[in-house]
């Protein structure tokens, strides 16, 4: 679905966020997986305004972060968890045990046991409802960068300790005040997690991500592309997209 700018895909997003709490039940919470990042900045206000508003609770919602730079203290500004504080859980009545965030404290040796612990957790709640999810501009999801794998090995990645793409530093560097700053690992939701959401919204906006948004659409699947794995999920995915960000798209 193409719109004309950011603030309309965004509000897009945040509406069928929206939807799928309210069409939650007692017996069955709504289980949300949120992305970080520029792009859904505006999809947390328009929640966090519907919210103050006194149309939409978070209550009986319980969200699970793609997630977060390892190692990394959870009240350090650039993580992922303070993040989600800044925009979101601050902002919204969501039970603080309630928001999920990979733990960028955990020893080393027990990395791999807390990325399964995570995603048992969401298995307990019964799965994703809705994956909400950002482009890099090498076409990564989460923090799942590309790679030389197989199809089917990618498409298997669990949740995991990963090693930043070089571009993906590059674009951090802002926010930790250069490229030789930026935390180079983290910890990610795996592609095989992400694609057993049942419902996946790719919200992607802004012309720096027309090239990553059309190749990811076009042609096979390909861990070169991991964007592109998200053709597996056929039509659980939507993409959201500004016009800027649709141009490359034939
Ligand atoms: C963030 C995440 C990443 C971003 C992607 C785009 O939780 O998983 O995949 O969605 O890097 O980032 P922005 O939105 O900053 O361009």
């Amino acid at each position: 679905r193409v719109f004309p700018d950011a603030g309309a895909a965004s509000r897009a997003a945040a509406d069928r966020i929206a939807s799928t709490i309210r069409a939650a039940s007692p017996g069955h919470r709504a289980i949300l997986g949120m992305a970080t990042g520029a792009t859904p900045q505006k999809v947390y206000s328009h929640l966090a305004s519907l919210h103050a508003a006194g149309g939409l609770s978070f209550r009986d919602a319980v969200t699970y972060n793609l997630d977060e730079y390892y190692p990394i203290q959870p009240l350090d500004p650039k993580s992922y968890r303070c993040y989600m504080h800044r925009h979101f859980f601050s902002l919204v009545d969501l039970p603080p045990q309630q928001g999920h965030v990979l733990d960028g404290t955990v020893p080393e040796g027990f990395v791999a046991a807390h990325c399964a612990e995570f995603e048992r957790w969401i298995e307990a709640d019964g799965g994703l409802d809705l994956q909400l999810l950002g482009i890099g501009r090498n076409g990564h999801i989460g923090f799942n960068e590309p790679s030389e794998l197989t199809v089917a090995e990618a498409l298997a990645l669990p949740t995991r300790l990963i090693e930043l793409h070089p571009l993906t530093r590059e674009d951090a560097a802002r926010e930790f005040g250069g490229v030789d700053k930026v935390i180079p690992r983290a910890l990610t939701l795996g592609v095989r997690a992400i694609l057993s959401a049942r419902s996946i919204l790719m919200l992607a906006t802004g012309a720096h991500k027309a090239e990553a948004v059309a190749a990811a659409l076009a042609g096979q699947m390909r861990a070169s592309l991991p964007a592109s794995l998200l053709q597996a999920a056929g039509e659980r995915v939507t993409w959201l997209v500004d016009e800027a960000a649709a141009s490359g798209v034939s």
